[in-house]
């Protein structure tokens, strides 16, 4: 398979405190790497650093060969239209409804006709079972009903790769079950995806690869099936 997104030796400080000490791995097109490693460990920075949210300082960011780390703000606008990150708090805009809040990214980076972007947002909608939701406002909304309609934004403008930073977390069982789903349906369509997550059963589900942080170094890599049959104490130690 191709590489999609290669990182290389990434390295990231915040002043004297190190986050990132040298981080290499590829994620292949149409894979999904399930990136774990405990809390501060800097997965939320690493996905904020590969779509430039993030300064990272060194090592080298490659989205189809083209390295990402280099590009100004304004290059790497349309970039964030192809690699899209659905947030840990689902980030929408509380004074507009769902369908504007699914709509505006469309109207942003699109010159679709209104038609056309009243079918790819039913169409986004239809993707989080959440139809019926369209007219209301985000604080009508449930948490998990929130979170999906931030994915649902996340996949409006087809992006190749889509970063989860813990899509699950806070959820109930039902909910849990809907994100998975909804992560399934972009896998079939092909698009990769980086999924952070405290949620070992829902990594196991989607994952493809497993990737765990630890003290800046990647500390596992591996299938879901070697993750699952390590007797790396470490490694276990995320099983339990
Ligand atoms: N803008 C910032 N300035 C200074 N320090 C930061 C900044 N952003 C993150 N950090 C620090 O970097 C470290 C990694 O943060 P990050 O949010 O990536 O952790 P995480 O692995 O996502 O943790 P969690 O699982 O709790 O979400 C933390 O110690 C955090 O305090
Ligand atoms: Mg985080």
């Amino acid at each position: 398979m191709e590489n999609i997104l290669e990182l290389k030796n990434i390295v990231k400080s915040f002043d004297d405190k190190k986050i990132h000490q040298g981080l290499t791995f590829t994620l292949k097109h149409g894979e999904t790497i399930g990136l774990l490693g405990r809390s501060g460990t800097g997965k939320s920075v690493l996905l904020r650093s590969i779509i430039g949210l993030e300064q990272i300082d060194s090592g080298e960011i490659l989205f189809h060969e083209q390295r990402l780390d280099l590009l100004t703000e304004q290059q790497l606008y349309p970039v964030r239209t192809r690699i899209s990150y659905s947030f840990q708090n689902a980030a929408l805009f509380d004074s507009i409804s769902v369908f504007e809040n699914l709509a505006y990214p469309l109207f942003e980076h699109t010159n679709l006709a209104e038609a056309e972007v009243e079918k790819r947002v039913m169409e986004a909608l239809q993707m989080v079972d959440l139809t019926e939701s369209r007219d209301l406002m985000p604080s009508d909304l449930s948490g998990g009903m929130q979170k999906r309609i931030g994915m649902a934004r996340a996949m409006i403008l087809n992006p190749e790769i889509l970063l989860f930073d813990e899509p699950t977390a806070g959820l109930d069982p039902v909910n849990i079950e809907m994100v998975i789903e909804t992560i399934e349906k972009f896998k079939a369509q092909g698009i990769s995806g980086i999924l952070v997550t405290h949620d070992i059963s829902t990594a196991k589900r989607v994952c493809d690869r497993i990737l765990i942080l630890n003290e800046g170094k990647i500390g596992f890599t591996g299938t879901v099936d070697e993750f699952e049959g390590s007797d790396d104490p470490f490694v276990k130690s995320f099983l339990l």
